[in-house]
């Protein structure tokens, strides 16, 4: 297992597209491991494959207080969705930021796990909104790039700072 390096915005690369999984191996359960562990050691309640610079739909998230109940999402797809959540949203990639984003309070998510076993969730919550939060990576898109530009502007100038200071 191993630490994987996780991307800071504004890197270009968290805007790649991730590309649906087709193969189930050793290698993406390999991923899926050092995913979890980087999650962990962050620390964080979900990672996205887009966010260690891979570009494939693969997605880990654990809100349990006891840190001991990963899920894994592999080519995740909302297939229903309802109601109205702005649970104040974090990042590993936005480090320090916290903002609200309009999301659905619960949702069905069909997805496959690391072995190929294809499955269905319901989620509310934290949970939704993580899962939400992480199919977003896979999209290109991250949490702070739904607040207005003005907010954006100055996370951009607050994360620099910190680069300069940790440089
Ligand atoms: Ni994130």
């Amino acid at each position: 297992m191993a630490i994987l390096n996780i991307l800071r915005y504004p890197d270009v690369r968290l805007h790649k597209v991730a590309l649906p999984v087709t193969v189930f191996d050793g290698s993406l359960r390999t991923l899926v491991q050092d995913m979890t562990e980087t999650m962990y050691a962050a620390p964080g309640v979900g990672l996205a494959a887009t966010q260690v610079d891979v570009h494939k739909q693969v997605i880990v998230v654990d809100v349990s207080d006891r840190r001991d109940s990963p899920v894994v999402l592999v080519n995740p797809e909302i297939v229903e969705s309802s109601g109205l959540s702005d649970i104040e949203e974090g990042c590993l990639s936005v480090p320090g930021i916290y903002d609200t984003v309009e999301r659905a309070e619960r949702i069905r998510v069909r997805a496959h796990d690391q072995h190929g076993k294809a499955f269905t969730l319901e989620a509310q919550g934290l949970l939704s909104v993580c899962i939400q939060h992480e199919m977003d990576h896979l999209r290109g898109k991250v949490f702070v790039e739904y607040l207005s530009p003005l907010k954006q502007q100055r996370i951009r100038t607050k994360l620099s700072k910190q680069l300069r200071k940790s440089a």
